[in-house]
Parts: C-alpha cells; structure tokens; sequence
C-alpha cells in the first residue's frame, strides 16, 4: 500500500515536470509564431508539439534539482534546447532512416519533402543553440561536443549498414554517441547550471550515460519485439540494415546451419521473416543477453544517482530509471 502511494507520487512529480516543459515549449513556440520565422516554426512545430515522452528535458529539470538547484527558470531554457535539438537529430535521422511515421504522425519529409524536413531540423537545432547559448561557456561546450558526437556516431552507424561483422565495441560507440552522449551532456550541464561542483556533476552525467544506454538497447529492443505505444513501426531497423546488440550477438553465438540461415534472413529481410528472425534469436538467448545488458546499465545508474541525498526528485528518477526496463517487459 504504501509503495502503491510512493509509485503516485513519483508519477504526480513526473507529470508536473512534463507539464512544465509542455507549457514551456508552447510559450517559445507561440513566441516565434508571429514574427519573420513564422513559416519555418510552422513546420517545425508539428514535430516539436507532436507529443514527444520529453524525457530529455525531464531528467534535466530533476537532475538540477537533485544537485541543489531551486529555481526551475534557470535551468528550463536549457532543457528546452536539449528537447529541441534531440526533435532535429530525429526529424534528420527520419530523413535518413526513411521513416515514415514519428510520435504518431506522418514524418515531415513524409508529408512535404526532404529538403523541408531538412531545413525544420537545421531551425531546430540553431533554435536549441539560441536557448542554451544564454549558459556559461562550460556548458555550450557540453552541447556542442555532444552534438558532434551524434553527428559522428550517425557516421559510423551509417558504415556499418549491412555489415555482418559489426562487433558490440562498434554497437556500444554508435549508442554512446548518438543517444547516451545527450543523456549524459543534459544531466551534467544541469547540475553544472545548480552550482554543483565538477565531481558531483560527472557522476550525473554518469547517471545519464547508463540510462540512455539502456534507452537505446530497450529501443532497439521494441524494434524487434514490436511495440504500437512507440509512435513509430517496428522493424525498421532490420529492414534498413541497422546491426543492433541482439542481431550481433546471434551472429556471434550461433553457428552451422542456423548462423548461415541467420545471415541471409539479416541480409534479405522482408515482413515475411518475422517469425524465423525471432526464432534464431531465441535459439541463441540473444533477447535475453540485451535485457541482462539493459538491466546492468540501469544499476549502475541507479549507483550513481544514489550518490545524491534522498529527495523527491531523486525518488522520481529512479522511478523513471526502473520505468527503462519496464518499457521493454
Ligand atoms: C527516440 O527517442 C530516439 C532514441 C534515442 C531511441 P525518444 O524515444 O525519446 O523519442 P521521443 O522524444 O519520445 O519522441
Ligand atoms: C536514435 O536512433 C536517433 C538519434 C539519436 C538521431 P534510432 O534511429 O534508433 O531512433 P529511432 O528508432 O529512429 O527513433
Ligand atoms: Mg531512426
Ligand atoms: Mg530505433
């Protein structure tokens, strides 16, 4: 009963922190609505207000919090860019990846074309360096560095389409990178704007990276296994080529008749292969393998945050924390 009550608490926290984003984000929306951007925000508001988790700017808002920040209009500025620059890696990567659907509606370059999808998510991003650009230079650097970084990992994630020798080292950079590196960059620079001290605002960041690791392997999870919550369809990952951990790790483990047939299923795949894929997968526990991997990530960000004093914020991280594998179960 009790824990029934604790669970309400850290949901309540959890949707007055969404709610405070929300309004945020419309207030900056509505802002430049009206002037001479009022064209491109159009655009760029569907995606933006398209009704993302916002767990971006949520783990900012709490991990500032957490690291002794009390004045939430500080830090809000910078949880918006981090949303905002994450909407313009996604509305890229749909252009990328093909995508046709994202948070539950068509794509921009779905609806309109690639090169207006690719100037939304350009706005996107210089909009998100307008707003965290206010913040010490400690911090801009933070978000620059980690916007190379996705850049950089969208590179290699792009060399290794297809490719059957992908090893988990090459899998765990790509996610580092393109996912775990904001998680990680958004955490510290919070506590850094709370006035923390370096040491307390690594082991935030540290606090992120393992969360977005097990974010991503859990995502790519829910690509396999098939999720409608998600907003967008399953399977596009093997359909595009993309080697995720559970993919590599059959590769790895299985052997004779199953890994050639896994290697042309992985190499052709269709929506016709679902159910073979699936089997060659269980047959080398490789499901298994990432949620254990999922799981490790997750204690070893629930240690860091646990480094923090006990407050209702860190409550309703390490709710949200636990909520990573729960997405997956
Ligand atoms: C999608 O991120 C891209 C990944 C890193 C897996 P989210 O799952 O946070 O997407 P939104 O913001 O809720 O749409
Ligand atoms: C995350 O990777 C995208 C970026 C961080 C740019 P994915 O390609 O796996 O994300 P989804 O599955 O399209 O949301
Ligand atoms: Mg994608
Ligand atoms: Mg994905």
């Amino acid at each position: 009963m009790k824990r029934m009550q604790a669970a309400e608490n850290h949901i309540a926290l959890l949707e007055q922190k969404r709610e405070s984003v929300e309004e945020a984000l419309i207030a900056h929306v509505d802002n430049a609505s009206s002037g001479d951007n009022s064209e491109i925000m159009a655009l760029a508001k569907q995606v933006l207000l398209a009704g993302g988790k916002r767990w971006r700017p949520i783990l900012i808002l709490l991990s500032y919090s957490i690291a002794g920040g009390e004045d939430e209009n500080d830090v809000m500025p910078l949880a918006l860019a981090f949303e905002m620059i994450h909407t313009a890696t996604l509305v890229h990567d749909d252009i990328n990846d093909g995508a046709k659907f994202r948070r539950n509606i068509p794509t921009l370059h779905e609806r309109y074309d690639s090169a207006r999808a690719l100037i939304a998510g350009d706005y996107l991003f210089v909009e998100g360096f307008g707003l965290g650009g206010r913040y010490d230079e400690q911090i801009v650097s933070l978000m620059a560095e980690c916007c190379a970084q996705i850049a950089s990992a969208e590179l290699m994630q792009l060399r290794h389409i297809g490719d059957l020798a992908t090893t988990p080292e090459d899998y765990y950079q790509i996610i580092s990178g393109k996912t775990a590196g904001p998680f990680e960059a958004g955490c510290k620079a919070a506590a850094l704007v709370a006035g923390a001290d370096i040491e307390m605002a690594k082991i935030l960041g540290q606090f992120g990276l393992e969360l977005g690791i097990a974010f991503q392997i859990v995502d790519d999870l829910l690509d396999i296994e098939g999720d409608e919550r998600m907003g967008k369809p399953r399977g596009a990952d093997v359909i595009e080529g993309k080697m995720t951990l559970p993919l590599i790790h059959s590769l790895t483990l299985s052997h004779g008749d199953d890994r050639r047939r896994l290697a042309e299923v992985i190499s052709n795949f269709h929506d016709g292969l679902w159910g073979e894929l699936t089997n060659l997968l269980n047959r080398s526990g490789s499901i298994g393998y990432a949620s254990t991997l999922v799981k490790n990530h997750l204690t070893r960000a629930l240690d860091a945050l646990f480094q923090f004093p006990e407050s209702d914020s860190r409550n309703a991280l390490e709710w949200l924390t636990n909520q990573v594998m729960g997405r997956h179960d």
